[in-house]
C-alpha cells in the first residue's frame, strides 16, 4: 500500500515533461512478438503496467532489456504461447497479447484479463473479431484457448469502437492471407501509434485513425527503433491539476491537439490556454467557473480516462458541471471519496453533478483505481489541510513519478512507499460530520 501525503492550498508554476504513453507502450509491446529481428524501444514509461508486459514477453521466452527509458526486445526465440493467469490478471492490456500471439504462433492460452473495475468490460468484441479471421477460440471459465488455425483476410464490423478489440485485430490481421477489412475501428492516438510501429515492423497497415483499417500482410524486418508517443491523458492530467489549483505551467513534449477536448473545457472554466506544436502553457487563477456538460466519448470525443481528473479540477468552480460517463457502466467510484473531501457531487445514473464548493478541507481517502486515484491527489492539492490517499499501486500502474512532477511544480507532498516504515499510522477513513 502507498501513502500519499498532500498539504493542499500551494499554486504550480513551472515547467515540465510529459511521459511516455502507457497506452501507447502496450500494444506495442505486444506487437514485438510479430517481429523476427530485435525491437529497440525508447521514451517507455517506467509504469508497473509495463513491467506486467515485460513479463509476459520473458514468459513466453523473449529477451526482454530495460534501461531508463529504452526497452529491447527480442521476440526471435519464442518458447511459448501460453500466459498464465497470474500474469493476465496484472491488467486489462494482457488480452492484447491474444492476437499477437495468434499471428506469431497461430494459437494461444490464456484467461480473462485483469485491470482497472470501471464495469463489465466483456472481451467479446475481440473475441468475435479473431473468430471472423478464422481463429478457432474455446472459452471455458475463464480461460480462452485458441486452438491452431490459419488464418484469412477478412471483413471484420465493429458496432462499438472498441480500442483493444481494434488492437487484437490489427496485429492477427497482420498474418492472415489476403486483406482484411476493420470497419467501425476506434480512431484513438494509441491507435495510430499500433500503425507506426507495425508499418516500421514490415506490416502493410492502413487507415488508422479513421473508422475503417486496412491490413494486408507483413514482410518481418530485422531491427526496428521506435519512440513511444507522449501519453495524453498523463499531460491532461497536470492540466487539470494546476486549473483547480491556480498557478502556471507548461508541459512539453506533448501533443496538445490530442487531448484538445479537455483543454477546451479547461478554457471553458476560466484558464489561459496556449498551445503550440509540443507543448501547452495553462494559467488559472484557482477561481474556476463551472465547465458545462461534459460527456465521454471514444475518440476525438472526450476521454473517458479524463473524466476523473477534469472532474476533481471543478469541484471548487462556480456553479454546475454535468458529466455524462458514456464509455464505462461504473466509472464514478472516486466520488464518494471525493465527498470525504467536501466535494458536492450528485450521481444519477450515468450522470454526475458537480456543484461547486467554496473550499475542499483534507481527509484521508481511499484511491479505488487509475485515474481515480490520481482525481484524489488533485482534489488534496486543493483541498485545505492534509489529505492521505491509499493507494494499493493504481497511481503507479500509470503515472511515472507524478509525485516528483508535481513537486517540481511546487506541489507540498510526499509518498510512503509499500515497506518503507515512517512509523506512520493510517487511521481508517472516518464518516465526515
Ligand atoms: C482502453 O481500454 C484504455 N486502456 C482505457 O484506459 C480507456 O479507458 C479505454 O480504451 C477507452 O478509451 C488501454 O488502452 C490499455 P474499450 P479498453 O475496449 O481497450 C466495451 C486507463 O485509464 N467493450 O474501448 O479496455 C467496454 O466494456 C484505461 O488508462 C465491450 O463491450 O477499452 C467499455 O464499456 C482505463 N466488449 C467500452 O466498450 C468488448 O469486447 C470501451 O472499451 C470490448 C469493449
Amino acid at each position: 500500500m502507498d501513502i500519499w501525503r498532500i498539504r493542499g492550498g500551494r499554486r504550480l508554476e513551472g515547467e515540465c515533461a510529459a511521459q511516455g504513453s502507457k497506452n501507447a507502450s502496450l500494444p506495442i509491446l505486444a506487437a514485438c512478438l510479430l517481429c523476427p529481428g530485435t525491437v529497440e524501444l525508447s521514451r517507455v514509461p517506467c509504469l508497473r503496467d509495463v513491467d506486467a508486459a515485460l513479463a509476459i514477453l520473458r514468459h513466453l521466452g523473449c529477451r526482454a532489456e530495460q534501461a531508463g527509458d529504452r526497452i529491447y526486445i527480442d521476440a526471435s526465440g519464442i518458447t511459448s504461447c501460453e500466459i498464465p493467469h497470474e500474469l493476465m490478471v496484472q491488467m486489462r492490456s494482457s488480452v492484447i497479447f491474444m492476437g499477437a500471439l495468434l499471428a506469431r504462433c497461430g494459437q494461444a492460452r490464456l484467461s480473462l484479463p485483469g485491470g482497472c473495475q470501471l464495469g463489465k468490460r466483456p472481451i467479446d468484441l475481440h473475441l468475435a473479431a479473431l473468430r471472423k479471421l478464422g481463429a478457432v477460440i474455446e472459452e471455458d471459465g475463464g480461460e480462452i484457448r485458441c486452438a491452431p488455425s490459419v488464418l484469412r483476410g477478412a471483413e471484420i464490423l465493429l458496432p462499438f469502437p472498441s480500442v483493444g478489440a481494434t488492437e487484437n485485430a490489427m496485429l492477427a490481421a497482420c498474418a492472415a492471407r489476403g486483406e482484411t477489412l476493420i470497419r467501425g475501428a476506434a480512431r484513438e492516438p494509441e491507435i495510430q501509434a499500433l500503425q507506426g510501429a507495425l508499418r516500421a515492423m514490415g506490416a502493410d497497415v492502413r487507415g488508422a485513425g479513421t473508422d475503417t483499417l486496412r491490413i494486408s500482410g507483413f514482410r518481418g524486418r530485422g531491427c526496428v527503433r521506435l519512440r513511444i508517443p507522449p501519453d495524453r491523458i498523463a499531460a491532461a492530467t497536470l492540466a487539470c491539476a494546476c486549473a483547480g489549483t491556480g498557478g502556471k505551467i507548461c508541459i512539453r513534449d506533448c501533443d496538445p491537439g490530442q487531448f484538445s477536448t479537455v483543454l477546451y473545457f479547461l478554457n471553458q472554466a476560466g484558464c489561459d490556454i496556449i498551445t503550440k506544436h509540443d507543448r501547452v502553457t495553462l494559467s488559472s487563477e484557482g477561481a474556476l467557473r463551472a465547465a458545462g456538460q461534459i460527456a465521454t466519448a471514444p475518440y476525438p470525443g472526450f476521454p473517458t480516462d479524463a473524466q476523473p481528473v477534469l472532474m476533481a479540477a471543478l469541484l471548487r468552480a462556480e456553479g454546475e458541471s454535468v458529466f455524462t460517463e458514456n464509455i464505462f457502466e461504473n466509472r464514478y467510484r472516486q466520488v464518494p471519496e471525493l465527498r470525504r473531501l467536501g466535494a458536492d457531487i450528485l450521481l444519477k445514473g450515468r450522470e454526475a453533478r458537480v456543484r461547486g464548493v467554496r473550499r475542499l478541507h483534507g481527509a484521508a481517502v481511499n484511491a479505488t483505481d487509475l485515474r481515480g486515484g490520481a482525481s484524489m491527489i488533485l482534489a488534496g492539492l486543493c483541498a485545505e489541510g492534509e489529505t492521505l490517499v491509499r493507494d494499493s499501486g493504481h497511481v503507479a500502474r500509470g503515472y511515472e513519478d507524478l509525485d516528483g512532477c508535481l513537486r517540481s511544480l511546487g506541489a507540498e507532498l510526499t509518498i510512503q512507499r509499500e515497506g518503507e516504515n515512517h512509523g506512520l499510522y493510517i487511521q481508517k477513513p472516518q464518516a465526515l460530520g
